[in-house]
Order: C-alpha cells, then sequence, then structure tokens
C-alpha cells in the first residue's frame, strides 16, 4: 500500500516568537545580517505589514521588486528586521535607503542602530559615499533615529505616489 505524505500547513507570514525573557540587555553581539532567504519574503513583508498598518498582499507587492536589495537582521536565527539599500535613487551619486523596520516589541534596544550601520557599510561596498532616504517628518522616532546616526535634511520633496511631505536626508559615508 502506498502511504500519502500528508504537508503540516505552514503559516509562512506568521512571525516566530524570540523569547525576550532569556535576552541580555545588550543585543548587538547577537545579531547576524544577511540578505533573504528563498521562503523568507513573508516574513519581511510582515514586519512591513504590521508597522504601515496595511495588508500583507500589499506589503509583498512592494516588497518584490526590492528582493534583491532587502538585508534581514537576525536574532537568534528569527528575523527580526530589515533594511533595503539601492545603490541609485532621488539623490544622484547617492545609494538610497528605502525601507528600514524592526520587529515592533524589540524596538529601542540598538537593533535598529546596529541594522543601519549595517546598511552604511553596505553602501560602502557599493563604492558609494553617500547614503540618502526619505522619511515622513510625522514620523518622529524615525527622524530622531536618523539624527541620532547622522543624517541631515537636505531638501524636502513630495511623494510622486502619496503626494504627501517627505523630508530627503542624507549622510556622508
Ligand atoms: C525607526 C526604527 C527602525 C528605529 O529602530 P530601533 O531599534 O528602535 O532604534 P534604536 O534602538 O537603535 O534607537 C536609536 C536612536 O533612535 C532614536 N529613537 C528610536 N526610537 C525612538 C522613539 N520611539 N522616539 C524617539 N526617538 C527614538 C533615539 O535617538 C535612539 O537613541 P536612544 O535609544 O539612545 O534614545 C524603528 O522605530 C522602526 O522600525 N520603526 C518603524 C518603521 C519606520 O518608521 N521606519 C522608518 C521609515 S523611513
Amino acid at each position: 500500500m502506498t502511504m500519502k505524505r500528508v504537508e503540516t500547513p505552514s503559516e509562512p507570514s506568521a512571525m516566530p516568537v524570540v523569547d525576550e525573557g532569556s535576552l541580555p540587555t545588550d543585543l548587538t553581539p547577537l545579531l547576524k545580517y544577511g540578505p533573504l532567504g528563498d521562503d523568507e519574503l513573508p516574513l519581511v513583508g510582515t514586519l512591513r505589514a504590521t508597522y504601515r498598518g496595511e495588508a500583507l498582499e500589499k506589503s509583498l507587492e512592494a516588497l518584490t521588486p526590492l528582493r534583491p536589495f532587502v538585508q534581514v537582521v537576525r536574532l537568534r536565527g528569527q528575523i527580526v528586521g530589515y533594511v533595503t539599500v539601492e545603490r541609485d535613487g532621488p539623490v544622484p551619486g547617492a545609494a538610497y535607503l528605502r525601507n528600514i523596520v524592526v520587529k515592533n516589541d524589540l524596538r529601542k534596544r540598538g537593533i535598529g542602530t546596529s541594522l543601519l550601520k549595517h546598511a552604511i557599510q553596505v553602501s560602502k561596498d557599493m563604492y558609494r559615499k553617500t547614503l540618502a532616504l526619505r522619511v515622513d517628518p510625522a514620523n518622529a522616532p524615525a527622524v530622531n533615529f536618523y539624527r541620532s546616526m547622522g543624517f541631515t535634511t537636505v531638501a524636502t520633496v513630495v511623494s510622486k505616489k502619496s503626494g504627501k511631505l517627505r523630508l530627503l536626508m542624507s549622510r556622508e559615508l
């Protein structure tokens, strides 16, 4: 008799849980960086969808063309944040950071800083001397975060997609 193999249904969009109770105060030595694995886009999509309050499908649609530029940060093997770094963006000659997100319950613990330092290294590896980004001026945590990392506002621009005001910030590397 041939037995039919039954696959356990997987739930790729569910974020694996990091046992926070067992984490040390300084997380930075535990953080590992790298590209996105083959089946991991939904995990990153969940991070983005949660932060933006949008449907997972919409986040996946936005992230699919960015896939080659995604770098993830892992804590004990679990993805806890991601950043995208493109060689070209709105500032000629500057690399472009389009997205950076840290898992909600692990924010304010230095992961964002560490991830941004990694993005800076990725930009340098692309032989770029400047890193640029756009941010909603109403997103005070993000604006503070970028300022704390030495980014300054170089222009105020209107987003072509949303029509909303954005700060264009950059930093020499
Ligand atoms: C922005 C973001 C990536 C920062 O990540 P993080 O891991 O919390 O950052 P860090 O712990 O390394 O914080 C570094 C500094 O940023 C600033 N900062 C971070 N969160 C802040 C907050 N909620 N309010 C004010 N300042 C904040 C502080 O200056 C902080 O330094 P401090 O801890 O010594 O005060 C994170 O808040 C996030 O994922 N936000 C949602 C996504 C987002 O808004 N991305 C940017 C869109 S352009």
